[in-house]
C-alpha cells in the first residue's frame, strides 16, 4: 500500500496504538454501532484486541481500514479502508471489502465519500481489484444512500449475524466512469 492518501480534506494512513482513544471513542459509541453487528465497546481492552488484529492484517493481507484524518485540525475521524476477506461472509472469500466507520461530529460532511473514492483507487489501481464489494444493513439509510452514489450494484439481501443486509458490487469499470 503506497501510503499515506491524501484526498482534497482528508489524509489516510495505518491505524497505530497512538489511535487507541479515538478508537474507542468510536466503537464505544451506540448510535456509531447501531448498524454495524457489533455491540458498544465497553472496555480499551476490546480496542487493543482490534488494532492487533488491524496490524495483523496490513502485515498478513497487505491491506485494511485506514485512519482518516482531517487535514485542516489533524484531528481522527473514523476510518475507511480496504479489507481482504480472508474468511467467508455471503460466501464470498478471498474478495476486498470497502468499509468505513466516523465519529458523528464529522458526519453529513461528505468525509465518508472522500475517503470511499479514495479507498477505491487503493482498491482498483494498487491492488488491481476487478470488484469490489460493500455490504450494509438495510435500515442504515445513509451507507446505503453512498454505497449507490459510489455506483454500486445491489446484488440482493443476505443475512450478517442475524441482521438482514444489502450486498453490493462495483466493477471498475463503474469506478473509472466518475
Ligand atoms: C454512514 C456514515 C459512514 C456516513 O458518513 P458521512 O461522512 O456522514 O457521509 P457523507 O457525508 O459522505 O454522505 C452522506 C450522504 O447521505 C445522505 N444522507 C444522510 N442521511 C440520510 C438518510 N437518512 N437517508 C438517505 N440519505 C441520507 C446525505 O445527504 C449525504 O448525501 P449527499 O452527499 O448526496 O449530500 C456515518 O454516518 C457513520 O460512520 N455511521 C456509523 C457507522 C456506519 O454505519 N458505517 C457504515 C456501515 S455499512
Amino acid at each position: 500500500m503506497k501510503l499515506p492518501i491524501i484526498t482534497e480534506r482528508l489524509i489516510l494512513r495505518k491505524i497505530t496504538s497512538a489511535d487507541l482513544d479515538d478508537l474507542f471513542l468510536l466503537d464505544s459509541n451506540p448510535e456509531v454501532v447501531k448498524y454495524v453487528g457489533i455491540k458498544p465497546f465497553t472496555k480499551k481492552e476490546e480496542t487493543l484486541h482490534l488494532i492487533e488484529c488491524l496490524l495483523n492484517q496490513y502485515e498478513k493481507n497487505g491491506t485494511g481500514r485506514l485512519s482518516v484524518i482531517e487535514k485542516e485540525t489533524k484531528k481522527f475521524t473514523g476510518w475507511s479502508g480496504i479489507k481482504l476477506f480472508t474468511e467467508k461472509v455471503n460466501g464470498f472469500k478471498n474478495v476486498y471489502e470497502l468499509g468505513y466507520r466516523f465519529l458523528p461530529e464529522f458526519w453529513g460532511k461528505g468525509y465518508a465519500t472522500e475517503s470511499a473514492k479514495a479507498s477505491l483507487g487503493l482498491g482498483f489501481n494498487q491492488f488491481h481489484a476487478d470488484k469490489i464489494y460493500a455490504y450494509a444493513d438495510v435500515e442504515n439509510q445513509t451507507s446505503n444512500y453512498i454505497l449507490t452514489k459510489l455506483g454500486f450494484e445491489n446484488k440482493g439481501t443476505f443475512l450478517d449475524k442475524g441482521d438482514k443486509c444489502n450486498w453490493y458490487e462495483l466493477q471498475k469499470i463503474n469506478y473509472e466512469s466518475y
